[in-house]
């Protein structure tokens, strides 16, 4: 944009071409970058007011905008939150069955789950507790998978591959940023699997009004980087998987598991032809292992996570519990709304405002290439300003910043302004 005639020469610089040093080279070179991103900051500046190219004074208080593992939550300090932690205990003790009790039914409490509903902590994180789901329920109906980015392709490609089911529908988004038609989705009489947040596109479902109320068919619903965040209809989901490393800033490694009355019935009516691993039975003699969703988990589990997922959920009640949480995770997502409204090179994933993510916040430039995104994530980094904010390896080239409940607004408010600065700097570097 900066090259050749669009440059306009100043009269110092007129001077400086007659130099031939290397010295000079060089600082002739500094200075139409700062030229560059002058012109292209007040050419922008027409509309965007707020951009300049300005180094901020002020970093982020946390550069954590990683989709997960996230941020750990506001004041967390490690050796406070797992000070409790029964370490070196049995997860079987007395002790280590009352923690993993407590983090069940403070689980519960905090998403203000039915009462019918039960909870139960399982191995192998959130992929565990989704597959889990599917190996044990899915067989009986024909099944609808919707899905409009990778982990959900997922779950699809388990499906069809690995489960070999004979009638399974694939409702697929064209593209990064969009949702498939869910209207078309048959709800009422097939199973359902869906990921409620798209992580790696921005994309999540704005609610679930395509789901009947009554149906024959179980949803499943992979929520990992969306509960605690959004608000679940509870009524139209039987079962719903997360793990503590997102929107509660817990340590990976366990996984949920959520189950409607509807879902246990499924499992106690039906066994799948296919042999299940351990890690995956839920069922003793035919029947529900309820003990499981008492606290009497499956295999071993590591006492310091379960003690700080403990330490989240305490966090979360302290600020007032899911409105809370939800709250947070909306007011960031505003601040990068009224930030990208005010630019023209950068713009939301999501095509449809509705389905904009509060959580994964997924942005793409339109005016450079995945190499100067690159650079630009990489001076970020650099700067200690923001890390892992890159987009996805398959998405457009973009970036994406973590919004959920442990990210602070102000951060992101700071880390815009960052983000003018180095898309100032990385445009100027390419364009001399
Ligand atoms: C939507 C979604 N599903 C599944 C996963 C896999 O989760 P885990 O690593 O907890 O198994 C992720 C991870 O980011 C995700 O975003």
């Amino acid at each position: 944009m900066c090259k050749g005639s669009l440059f306009i020469t100043p009269g110092p610089l007129i001077k400086l071409r007659e130099n031939r040093t290397e010295q000079f080279r060089s600082a002739k070179t500094k200075y139409k970058q700062r030229l560059c991103s002058w012109v292209m900051v007040t050419a922008m500046d027409s509309t965007n007011t707020e951009h300049s190219e300005a180094r901020p004074q002020d970093r982020p208080l946390s550069p954590c905008f990683s989709s997960g593992p996230c941020k750990k939550r506001p004041g967390y300090d490690l050796a406070k939150a797992l000070s409790d932690a029964p370490i070196g205990r049995s997860h079987r003790s007395k002790i280590g069955k009352k923690k993993l009790k407590e983090a069940i039914e403070e689980t519960k409490r905090i998403l203000e789950l039915p009462s019918d509903y039960l909870v139960g902590i399982v191995p192998a994180s959130d992929t565990g507790a989704v597959e889990m789901a599917m190996w044990n329920l899915l067989g009986p109906l024909p099944v609808d998978i919707c899905h409009w980015e990778s982990f959900g392709a997922g779950w699809y490609e388990d499906a069809v591959k690995h489960l070999k089911l004979p009638n399974v529908r694939e409702f697929k988004a064209t593209a990064y940023g969009e949702l498939p038609d869910l209207s078309a989705v048959n709800a009422a009489e097939h199973d359902v699997v869906f990921t409620w947040n798209g992580t790696t596109s921005g994309v999540a479902v704005p609610d679930a009004d395509w789901i009947p109320d009554q149906r024959r068919g179980l949803t499943i619903c992979d929520a990992t980087s969306a509960v605690f965040a959004m608000s679940i209809p509870w009524h139209k989901i039987d079962v719903l998987t997360y793990s503590w490393q997102k929107v509660l800033g817990g340590e990976a490694a366990h996984g949920m598991l959520i189950l409607s009355p509807r879902a246990v019935e499924r499992l106690e009516q039906y066994t799948p032809p296919w042999p299940l691993p351990k890690i995956f039975r839920l069922k003793k003699k035919g029947k529900l292992d309820v003990s499981i969703f008492e606290g009497n988990v499956i295999n071993t589990v590591s006492m310091l996570c379960v003690e700080d997922y403990l330490d989240a959920l305490r966090w979360a009640d302290s600020i007032g519990g899911l409105s809370a949480l939800v709250e947070r995770s909306r007011r960031n997502l505003a601040v990068l709304e009224q930030w990208v409204r005010s630019r023209d090179w950068i713009e939301f994933l999501a095509l449809d405002e509705r389905t904009r993510s509060c959580t994964s916040v997924c942005l793409r430039f339109t005016k450079i290439q995945r190499d100067a995104v690159k650079q630009l994530t990489q001076l970020l980094e650099d700067e200690q300003v923001a890390y892992d904010i890159d987009s996805y390896r398959d998405a457009p080239p973009g970036i994406r910043i973590w919004c959920g409940a442990t990210v602070d607004a102000t951060d992101i408010e700071l880390l815009t302004k960052w983000i003018d600065w180095a898309y100032a700097q990385v445009v100027a570097n390419n364009s001399a």
